[in-house]
């Protein structure tokens, strides 16, 4: 290695110590997680919301909560209004908090979706110093690759996302069939809402998001550890109309209700009909109700969190910390850390 490298690595080691960590980070839990619990504060008493909760665009970035219908008139104050993030066992430390502005309400059946901008963030999860050389040296890189960035938030809205992946976010397999024929793809930006209503966010630029627009339902699949790496390298079918379901490299079996073919592995498996489409920014938010939740097995399943936040998990546990590294990299690339 030259002196330049050298160098380079050791002021490196100097400012982020052990805290390079991919930023989306995978692991394996239990569905659904039990870790974080994130509750909406500045309405009265603070309301749980960790399962109805989701991300309805990046660019803007916008947050949805869904509150049962007349909780929102209930409420007092509304002012201040932030989500806290919250270690569930524990000391129950709060690991983030993300202050908002209402920006829209969406009325479902016997539900209210609230859309929110963010308006800052704060994030625990690393000491500040640390946190601090992340985000300048984000920020650097940013700056010269943002004519590359198809997505361009702003450094207050990437850092305010990181916070929302302190809460871990199950990796699901969307699988639909279109007028050019089936399309399995990867998605993490979801949640559930309550009341038979789910959501999720994909980005308008790509065929996925228009494929869904057309076909109007769509099965969701949560991933097992050991096809974690194959879904990821479905990240393509993105961009394409339509696969041929013969040439995935695993077994399929039909969704209960739509028939659509989804991983024969698969622990959990949703079909939701779409009720309604917001093209918001970056991204286009579906509501969709839910027509059938099969539940097949408790394994582990796929979830992501941020770097940062796995760092927390694994304060003092360094060799742990080093593991969970060679594991992401496995469940990603299918690859061990040489
Ligand atoms: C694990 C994983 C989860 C993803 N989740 C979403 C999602 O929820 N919504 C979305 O629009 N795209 C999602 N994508 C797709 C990527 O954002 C990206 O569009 C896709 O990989 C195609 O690459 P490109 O945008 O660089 O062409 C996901 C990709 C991966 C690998």
């Amino acid at each position: 290695m030259s002196i330049y490298r050298q160098s380079r690595s050791a002021i490196r080691k100097i400012v982020f110590g052990d805290t390079l960590i991919p930023q989306e980070f995978t692991i394996g839990l239990i569905d659904p997680q039990t870790e974080i619990t994130v509750f909406l504060h500045g309405m009265g008493a603070p309301i749980v919301v960790t399962r109805r909760l989701t991300t309805a665009c990046c660019a803007p970035l916008v947050l949805g909560v869904s509150l049962d219908e007349g909780q929102w008139a209930a409420g007092s104050g509304h002012c201040k209004l932030s989500l806290r993030f919250y270690e569930r066992a524990g000391a129950k430390r709060l690991l983030g908090e993300i202050w908002l502005e209402s920006r829209a309400v969406i009325p479902l059946d016997c539900t209210e979706l609230h859309l929110f901008d963010v308006l800052g963030s704060i994030n625990h999860c690393l000491p500040r110093p640390r946190l601090w050389a992340h985000f300048l040296s984000q920020a650097y890189s940013n700056r010269r690759n943002v004519g590359s960035f198809d997505v361009k938030m702003t450094a207050r809205e990437l850092r305010a996302a990181i916070v929302t992946f302190i809460r871990p976010h199950p990796l699901m397999l969307g699988s639909l069939i279109g007028e050019a024929g089936g399309n399995m793809f990867p998605m993490n930006l979801m949640g559930e809402l309550g009341n038979g209503y789910f959501a999720f966010a994909l980005k308008d630029s790509r065929r996925a998001a228009h494929l869904v627009e057309d076909a109007g339902r769509i099965s969701l699949s949560n991933v097992p550890l050991p096809l974690c790496s194959t879904a990821f390298q479905m990240a393509v079918n993105h961009t394409k109309d339509s696969i041929s379901w013969d040439q995935l490299p695993f077994a399929l079996k039909t969704s209960k209700e739509f028939r659509i073919p989804v991983p024969a592995a698969a622990p959990r498996v949703r079909e939701l009909q779409v009720e309604q489409i917001r093209k918001i920014g970056s991204h286009t938010l579906f509501i969709a109700r839910i027509v059938s939740d099969e539940k097949y097995s408790d394994d582990l399943q796929v979830h992501m969190i941020h770097g940062f936040f796995q760092h927390w998990r694994m304060r003092d546990r360094k060799s742990e910390l080093a593991a969970s590294l060679a594991a992401d990299l496995l469940n990603k690339r299918g690859l061990a850390r040489s």
